[in-house]
């Protein structure tokens, strides 16, 4: 996709059953444990996102076999770690892609540059880079722990550490590095984020130990472990289905049902928040799919109400905030989502592009430091304005939150920078048009 700008109009609802891509964080991790591993790795459903590309390139550099054997299949070889990449390794817009190889590639004698695009260059490092020091990696960097930055891996020494922010690519960057350190890793996490690591750390064969401790978790790995390949089936991703869902929520008329997505507990706090608000939501067909549960859901449009989200939701919903905020911003009454600081070092400054773009398309909004309250704007006959341009500083989420607001505001709304969306949802224009959104390219000045 080379647009300037797309476009989204309101026009008639959505209806139809589609499957949203693989997991961005599973595909991810089954490349990176893949190249770790010894022998192949099959994966399938994976996502071909262009995060997942560079993830995919990055393990080739480091020395992995990776092919591409059909749509969404890819077979890995691993040679049981890393060796030393020849160049500079560019992890594109990928945060999860450039922390997780970071703590891999930890374990290793090597010397590895990491860089990316503008986004993941102005992202915190630092994060990732406190415990693989205590572990005893080198690097050089930017001010600030930014990109580019060199490690200097090996010779590592076991670690405790307690996560200081509750992020699941910190926790996995360190259970990586530690599988290749002596004496291991143990992770202290106050609040549980997604256990895709520990759990597919297991289907390569690798010892994990899990406690539950209140509402958090302590991860251990011993060191020296080698992973054996093995088979993965990359379910549907929950943060690209939420966007066809809330469409379908706030068209009215629609009724969209999304195949295969991940159930897991610890991904889909949106589900039930929108529960909450009130959402037609139904839930089919729920099986195990290598080690993770998937299901149908079908989502119809809805009254939704506005609510609370309580703070301790965040890790399993922070990427589909801006979604959320879009299914406020269609709401009666008010939303406060709480305790989402973490939103402002994502791709860009989550919390301050959806408060612009919904207060260009006519939205109450009020910004805190780690809040962001959403007023309905159904109030009787009055529905959301739309009819903005919105900046999304290239970030996919915030492009793709403001188009589905479009399809239901009275005006259109463009956003900028829409080849972006191809980051984690390759696909996702045909799809919404195939339901039957009117998405297209137009300039800014058409809205
Ligand atoms: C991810 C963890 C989350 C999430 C990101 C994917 C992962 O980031 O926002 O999109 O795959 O581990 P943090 O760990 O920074 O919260």
């Amino acid at each position: 996709m080379t647009a300037a700008h797309l476009t989204a109009r309101r026009a008639g609802p959505l209806r139809g059953t589609v499957r949203t891509p693989g997991d961005k964080s599973i595909s991810h991790r089954a490349l990176i444990l893949g190249a770790l591993a010894s022998g192949v790795t099959d994966i399938e459903g994976l996502l071909e996102g262009d995060d997942v590309k560079r993830t995919a390139a990055a393990m080739a550099a480091f020395g992995a076999g990776v092919e591409r054997l059909g749509e969404g299949t890819w077979r890995v070889e691993g040679r049981g770690g890393f060796s030393e990449p020849s160049d500079v390794v560019d992890c594109g817009n990928a945060g999860t892609g450039v922390r997780l190889i970071m703590g891999a590639a930890a374990g290793f004698d090597l010397s590895a540059t990491f860089t990316g695009d503008a986004s993941l260059r102005g992202r915190p490092m630092n994060r990732v880079l406190k415990p693989l020091g205590e572990m005893g990696a080198r690097w050089i960097c930017r001010a600030g722990g930014r990109l580019p930055l060199t490690l200097r891996g090996g010779n590592l020494r076991g670690i405790t550490y307690i996560l200081p922010e509750p992020s699941a690519q910190v926790k996995s960057a360190v259970l990586l590095a530690g599988l290749h350190a002596q004496g291991g890793a143990e992770v202290v996490e106050p609040e549980a984020t997604r256990d895709h690591t520990e759990r597919m750390l297991r289907c390569f064969g690798a010892e994990v130990e899990v406690t539950e401790a209140g509402g958090g978790r302590r991860i251990v790995v011993p060191g020296g472990q080698r992973l054996t390949g093995t088979r993965i089936h990359v379910p549907g991703d929950p943060s690209s289905a939420a966007f066809l869902l809330v469409a379908a929520l706030v068209t009215p008329g629609s009724e969209v049902t999304v195949q295969g997505m991940l159930l897991n507990p610890l991904r889909i706090g949106l589900l039930d928040t929108l529960g909450e608000m009130g959402a037609d939501l139904s839930v089919t067909n729920v099986r195990d799919e290598g080690g993770e549960t998937v299901a149908d859901i079908t989502a119809r449009h809805s009254e939704l109400e506005g609510v609370d989200v309580p703070p301790e939701r965040a890790p399993s919903m922070i990427d589909e905030y801006p979604i959320l905020a879009v299914a406020a911003a269609f709401a009666s009454g008010k939303t406060v989502m709480r305790g989402i600081g973490e939103m402002r070092v994502k791709e860009s400054d989550r919390i301050a592009l959806m408060a612009a773009g919904l207060a260009a398309c006519g939205i109450g909004v009020e910004e805190a430091p780690e809040t962001l309250t959403v007023i309905g704007a159904k109030r009787g006959n009055h529905l959301v304005a739309g009819g903005a341009a919105v900046i999304t500083h290239g970030d996919h989420r915030i492009a793709m939150s403001h188009l589905i607001l479009g399809l239901a505001a009275e005006a259109p709304v463009s956003v900028d920078e829409p080849g972006m969306i191809a980051t984690s949802f390759p696909g996702f224009v045909a799809l919404m048009q195939g339901l039957g959104a009117d998405i297209a390219e137009a300039p800014p000045a058409a809205a």
